[in-house]
């Protein structure tokens, strides 16, 4: 654990499957001199997400494990975890559903940022979801992982008006862009009360 002004920074892994922008975004945070973590590890089930991109430029340890077995997948991931004293997780855009084995070995470590206010939308396409619904809001989500999807205890949420003009891109644009700057906060947050 590298030290900050006398505070231990905790050692974080982040999970992605693709495109990795909020990993980017995690990385050039972690990189502030008052940021409370530090990114360690990264682990995809995709060798080629675009996001480790991100892992490699900054030379973060990085595994794309193959999720054939999602046993055999998840017992490696515990132990790149154990190897480099990983403390939490984020998900951010994995694509794959932790067994409640796994959860129970880092139970309320485990984070991730869900594009809609929860419990609203729940799983995939929630953008289309919501546009078909005529909301009039929507949002992104950050929790914490449990056994049940999308359903961990509410971390941070915030909310935007959506427009008589917005469509499913643009709404996932403006809300990207959000999850972007505020999951780094979120989970600096966080890291204050652990
Ligand atoms: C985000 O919108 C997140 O809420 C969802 O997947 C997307 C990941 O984007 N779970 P990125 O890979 O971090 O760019």
């Amino acid at each position: 654990m590298k030290k900050l002004n006398g505070i231990n920074k905790k050692n974080i892994a982040v999970f992605i499957s693709g495109r990795g922008s909020n990993l980017k975004s995690l990385i050039k945070y972690s990189k502030l001199k008052k940021s409370r973590f530090n990114v360690k590890l990264v682990i995809t089930n995709k060798k080629e997400a675009k996001g480790l991109g991100y892992a490699k430029k900054n030379k973060i340890t990085n595994f794309a494990v193959n999720y054939k077995n999602k046993n055999i997948a998840e017992k490696k991931i515990l132990f790149f975890l154990r190897k480099n004293k990983i403390n939490i997780i984020c998900l951010a855009g994995f694509m794959k559903i932790l067994s409640g084995k796994f959860i129970k070995k880092f139970k309320g470590k485990i984070l991730n940022t869900h594009p809609s206010l929860l419990p609203k939308y729940k799983g995939l396409n929630t953008h289309q979801r919501v546009i078909n619904d005529k909301e009039k809001y929507s949002g992104f989500t950050i929790h914490l992982v449990n056994e049940k999807l999308d359903s961990g205890k509410k971390i941070f949420q915030k909310k935007i008006r959506i427009l008589k003009k917005d469509n499913v891109k643009t709404l996932e644009k403006k809300i990207l862009k959000l999850e972007n700057k505020y999951y780094p906060i979120a989970l600096s947050r966080f890291l204050i009360n652990l």
